[in-house]
């Protein structure tokens, strides 16, 4: 599978959301990646359904709903409507199972996402229920961090039993992702790479995704 490239609209200008959901699509982004924080599971607030609802209006491409958010079954039918892709944290919730029923009903796809400590063996017993694995590849919380290169590994892991078991799930990796290391995590078994300041403090979008996608030097 090609690889695809999900903006992180964290770092975009909130001033001109419109022109940069506008300017990120005409340069072929693949998706559209919403960081939901609440203050409690990661120390940082981000924005809420005002926001979802104003970029499902504006772009046509999927978009992801990154929850990182305690208990995410409360706020699940909240976000799906604007959303294609449901993704909550395994370490926030004791009802994983709850959750992605939740997703699927609310005619979502259901994703899980995994903090750089937390060990791949906790969501192998919900892997054949879901479309999508997000591996952190920082701590959540804040764009503009460093890539944890012990993320490699886990990718590999992840991609290992996807393959050995047959399973259908895409793997996403979010966190300090950029030119200068796309080619090494896409190496590794990803197959959508999360990007937000790499995106949107470059000058030229396009080129930054052709150089995400390896397309480009
Ligand atoms: C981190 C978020 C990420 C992040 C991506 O809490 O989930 O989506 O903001 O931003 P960059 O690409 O700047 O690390
Ligand atoms: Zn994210």
């Amino acid at each position: 599978m090609k690889v695809s490239i999900s903006a992180s609209i964290l770092d975009c200008d909130f001033l001109r959301l419109e022109a940069e959901l506008r300017a990120i699509t005409d340069a072929g982004i693949d998706a559209i990646h919403l960081d939901i924080m609440d203050g409690h599971f990661v120390p940082n607030l981000s924005f809420g359904l005002p926001i979802a609802r104003a970029v499902r209006q504006t772009v046509r491409v999927p978009i992801y709903v990154h929850l990182m958010v305690i208990n995410p079954e409360t706020l699940i039918d909240k976000f799906a409507p604007y959303a294609d892709f449901v993704i909550f944290h395994i370490e926030a919730t004791e009802k994983p199972a709850d959750c992605i029923n939740r997703i699927i009903n609310a005619n979502c796809a259901p994703g899980i996402a995994l903090n750089p400590d937390t060990p791949v063996d906790k969501i192998q017993p919900f892997l054949s229920q879901i479309q999508n694995v997000l591996i952190m590849s920082v701590y959540p919380g804040f764009g503009g961090q460093q890539f944890i290169s012990e993320s490699l590994g886990r990718i590999r892991r992840v991609r290992e039993i996807r393959e050995q078991n047959s399973l259908n799930y895409t793997i996403s990796v979010d966190g300090g992702v950029g030119p200068t290391n796309a080619g090494k995590i896409i190496q590794a078994g990803a197959d959508i790479l999360v990007a937000g300041s790499a995106i949107f403090k470059s000058t030229d979008y396009a080129h930054t995704i052709r150089q995400l996608k390896c397309l480009t030097p």
